[in-house]
């Protein structure tokens, strides 16, 4: 089957993205519109041929088998023998769920009232500051919502604690009031070094500045042993289940500083938008599934025409961490070597996530998605209207340039074409120097997302949609996207070096580049 997309790479070669617009019905051939949002991929290479030959791909890969088995709570997590239900955590009125013979939905359910019990008292507290202290998935997800939602905030503010680097919670914890700050640790396991540290500073800073810990602590864990010996009552710890992947875990208690932000109701919105998501993956034709198709662009893009990277543009400010929390979301769930059964992967894993919102990506690294050698599949996202309806000419630049971009990129500008943009200016061999410098090739893919709002229900459709994204595109891989295995090596090695760094323990064993760079840290601390 790869071997066909092959021959279409082929086929295709050398052919232009604009003239597949001849085809005055291409635009709506080539989109999707579903739950209220339209996703455009007819700026591609894909036709009509290559579609089908890629959800070929999708069918004979079992993505529409696999997909019930993870949503029915088969342990498709195999090598840790764990479901992968997050989509329960947003059930809010899809029925039960089973694991092992059991209904997980009345535990999720009680959970979430348990949220919106804390959120609504802290809310009508004192607090005015909520400090969330974890890292990856137990940071990212919120912190990128938290952003995304603004307009909806209307609780106290909140920061976000995650690096290990004492300048991180430093900075938050300056200018806050310790009488009026809520400390909330987030950690699937509670043995996270970068949060367990910093949510010991943060006792420490409350015990320096004389106020007791009591009641200023909230555990988001699925280890509430391990909460509970650090000192957090349970009322005050909200636990989650093994089938939460971390990366996976905003829609429930690791959401807590978000729905403290901006309150049951909105985060009731936020779940809904998901669960609407989830709808449509389940029951939706895999030619007219949004994230079937946004997967089979991506690995089109990816592991047929070898694009190494893909870039996410939100033109939203607000979406400022989209790229942070995708990178999380896709390069951990994907970035794997080897697939379910062990073997070799015989093809790339998934690509490089990167992303700034535009405009100001326009004004530093365009330059290279349109004339670098290297071909960066782009996706852009958009709003229809923002929130600002005074600066209602703010958004209509904003669209015009985000359109603007995608047209670029495919039309591109012939050499002709940049010689009458210069043949006032200059003559003859300079002429022709100077307009060759302003050549675009064009026929550089990508793909717009469309919504009409950013308000909480549509971010939760964007971000199950991304997660399932990354489901589809991991069972056309093969590959088991809900470990990470590849993130322990690094750990392990850096407790063994904790006590050479502070010179507690003697660098002889390492290589010479580690024990020259210990020895540099030891002679200028
Ligand atoms: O090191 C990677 C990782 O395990 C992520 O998968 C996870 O989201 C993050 O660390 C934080 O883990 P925890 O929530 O257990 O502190």
């Amino acid at each position: 089957m790869w071997e066909d997309l092959k021959r279409h790479a082929d086929r295709i070669d050398g052919r232009r993205i604009e003239g597949l617009f001849e085809n005055d019905k291409r635009a709506t051939e080539f989109s999707l519109d579903a739950v209220g949002m339209l996703f455009d991929y007819s700026k591609t290479q894909l036709d009509g041929d290559i579609r089908e030959a890629l959800i070929d791909v999708a069918k004979q890969a079992g993505v529409e088998a696999r997909r019930d088995e993870m949503f029915s709570g088969a342990k498709i997590n195999e090598t840790e023998g764990r479901a992968v239900l997050h989509t329960a955590l947003r059930n809010l009125d899809g029925g039960p769920v089973m694991v092992d013979g059991d209904d997980v939905m009345p535990g999720v359910l009680d959970t979430l009232k348990r949220m919106e019990a804390l959120a609504t008292e802290i809310r009508a507290s004192n607090v005015t500051d909520v400090v969330n202290i974890g890292i990856g998935g137990s940071d990212l997800g919120p912190a990128m919502a938290y952003l995304a939602l603004s307009p909806y905030a209307d609780g106290p503010r909140c920061h976000f604690v995650s690096n290990v680097d004492g300048a991180d919670i430093a900075d938050v914890l300056t200018g806050l009031d310790p009488e009026t700050t809520l400390f909330i640790v987030a950690s699937k396991t509670f043995t996270t070094i970068e949060t367990m540290t910093n949510a010991r500073t943060a006792k420490a800073w409350l015990s320096d500045k004389g106020v007791s810990s009591d009641g200023r602590f909230v555990a988001l864990s699925s280890n509430k042993e391990k909460a509970g010996e650090w000192g957090i009552p349970e009322a005050r710890v909200l636990g989650f289940e093994d089938w939460v992947g971390g990366r996976y875990s905003m829609w429930g208690p690791i959401g807590l500083s978000l729905m403290i932000a901006i309150g049951p109701d909105g985060f009731r919105a936020f779940l809904r938008g998901g669960q609407e998501m989830d709808r449509h993956f389940r029951a939706a034709e895999l030619h007219e599934n949004m994230p079937v198709l946004l997967a089979l662009v991506g690995m089109w893009h990816n592991q047929v025409l070898g694009h190494a990277t893909r870039a996410v543009l939100p033109y939203d400010n607000r979406l400022s961490r989209l790229a942070a929390y995708l990178q999380q979301l896709e390069m951990e769930s994907n970035g794997k070597g080897v697939s379910m059964d062990g073997a070799d992967l015989p093809f790339n894993s998934g690509p490089v996530v990167w992303g700034e919102p535009g405009t100001n990506g326009q004004h530093a690294f365009y330059q290279l998605i349109h004339q670098g050698t290297r071909v960066i599949p782009c996706e852009f996202m958009v709003a229809a209207r923002g929130h600002e309806p005074e600066l209602r000419h703010h958004h209509e630049l904003l669209i015009a340039n985000c359109l603007a971009q995608s047209e670029a990129l495919m039309r591109g500008r012939t050499l002709d074409e940049a010689r009458e943009k210069v043949a006032g200016t200059f003559e003859g061999d300079e002429l022709e120097r100077q307009a060759k410098h302003r050549v675009f090739p064009g026929n550089r893919p990508s793909t717009t997302l469309i919504y009409p709002l950013l308000d909480p229900e549509t971010l939760g459709k964007i971000i199950a949609l991304y997660e399932h994204r990354v489901f589809v595109e991991g069972v056309i891989l093969g590959i088991n996207s809900y470990d990470q295995w590849g993130v322990e090596l690094g750990k392990e090695l850096a407790s063994s070096l904790g006590p050479v760094v502070s010179g507690e323990a003697s660098a002889d064993g390492k290589d010479g580049s580690t024990k020259q760079l210990v020895d540099y840290v030891l002679k200028n601390r």
